[in-house]
């Protein structure tokens, strides 16, 4: 069993940049520009923000899946922003991966078991009797039958498919789990059990998960912080319960305005805020803030110049010129913390 401290940071992401190519002519598109992070052993950080936001190619960038342009990642205090496949390999051992699609993710021709297996590749010492002692020890954990070694992935539903993602990824006892929209595809009641069952093995296991989501709902519960990503940049972030209950960023107002509510009269409101959103697309690099086009409350600064960090009295950390006069939080509050995303 590998030993680890529940504070203990797992992993820090600073300033990560990335960069797609677009092909002649034409600049590359800045998917990921300068975000920063941590994550602690214990901790789910969601991430969130609509599609195109740049939260997958922030989980690829961790998993050396894209290389970065700019910034660095290290993982249990080692650089690993370009690491090789050795390097990457070793890495496995601590470092997993649920993706979104059960469909597509697991392997139609081989069993389960033998899908499993190979996440101890590099496991030579143990015999395949501990090999499948171990599968079917993990499968277990995820609720399903020890029978479903001997499976293939096509005798198993969309919820049960995702269960066996997930045992897939705790077969080597991963430190941290990138889970990138791993319920999305799912039913709504097939959602909560396997929100829960990623739930109860982060405390059994102590794992840290990075949580992708369109939506802040399906991470409300999960996350103990939250970032609010859009264009490829930090719109807020801190604790999951301020982002929720204050949020600052005129964008992350937006979201959860998104988000369905029982009462008609609150979502009847919210609906006609969110239809004051102009919407704008090929919105190219933007010089300012990336969210200006679409935000109603835009001034030409907004346009102009990248908003930095600063720290909110709620404990948050919101990027947007207009935080304060928007929130009514008086300039003179906090006249020394300004932060920048160098940190
Ligand atoms: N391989 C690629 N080549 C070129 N551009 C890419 C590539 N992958 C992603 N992009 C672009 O980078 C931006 C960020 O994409 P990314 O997949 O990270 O967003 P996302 O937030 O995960 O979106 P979604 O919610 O749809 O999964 C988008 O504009 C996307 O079109
Ligand atoms: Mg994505």
């Amino acid at each position: 069993m590998k030993t680890m401290n529940s504070d203990e940071q797992v992993l820090a992401v600073r300033e990560l940049t990335v960069e797609y190519p677009q092909g002649r002519g034409r600049d590359p598109l800045r998917a990921v520009d300068k975000v920063t992070f941590d994550i602690a052993q214990g901790e789910t950080l969601g991430l969130v923000g609509e599609s195109g936001s740049g939260k997958s190619t922030i989980g690829r960038a961790i998993l050396g899946l894209v290389s970065p342009t700019a910034g660095s990642i290290e993982f249990g205090g080692q650089d690993i922003t370009r690491a090789g496949n050795r390097e990457r390999r070793a890495l496995s051992q601590d470092l997993q991966v649920i993706f979104q699609d059960p469909y597509s993710s697991l392997n139609p021709s081989r069993t389960i078991g033998t899908t499993l297996a190979e996440s101890l590749r590099l496991h030579p010492e143990l015999s395949k009797g501990q090999v499948r002692d171990r599968a079917a020890e993990v499968l277990g954990r995820v609720g399903l039958p020890r029978t479903a070694i001997d499976r293939f992935p096509s005798n198993f539903s969309g919820g049960q498919r995702q269960r066996i993602a997930i045992a897939r990824a705790l077969m080597v006892e991963p430190r941290l789990v990138i889970c990138d929209e791993p319920v999305s595809a799912l039913d709504l009641s097939v959602q909560a059990q396997v929100l829960n069952l990623l739930s109860e093995l982060q405390r059994e296991f102590n794992l840290g998960y990075l949580f992708v989501a369109h939506d802040l709902d399906v991470v409300r519960h999960l996350s103990h912080r939250i970032i609010v990503l859009f264009g490829g940049q930090v719109m807020e972030e801190g604790p999951a319960e301020a982002v929720y209950s204050k949020p600052l960023h005129p964008y992350t107002k937006a979201l959860l305005d998104a988000a369905p509510v029982p009462d008609p009269v609150l979502q009847a409101a919210r609906r006609t805020r969110r239809e004051q959103l102009p919407i704008v697309s090929g919105a190219g690099q933007p010089a300012g803030c990336p969210f200006a086009t679409r935000c109603p409350h835009a001034l030409p600064v907004c346009h102009s110049e990248r908003p930095t960090m600063e720290v909110t009295p709620a404990g948050t950390s919101v990027a947007c010129h207009r935080w304060r006069d928007l929130n009514s939080v008086p300039t003179l509050e906090l006249p020394d913390r300004k932060i920048s995303h160098a940190r």
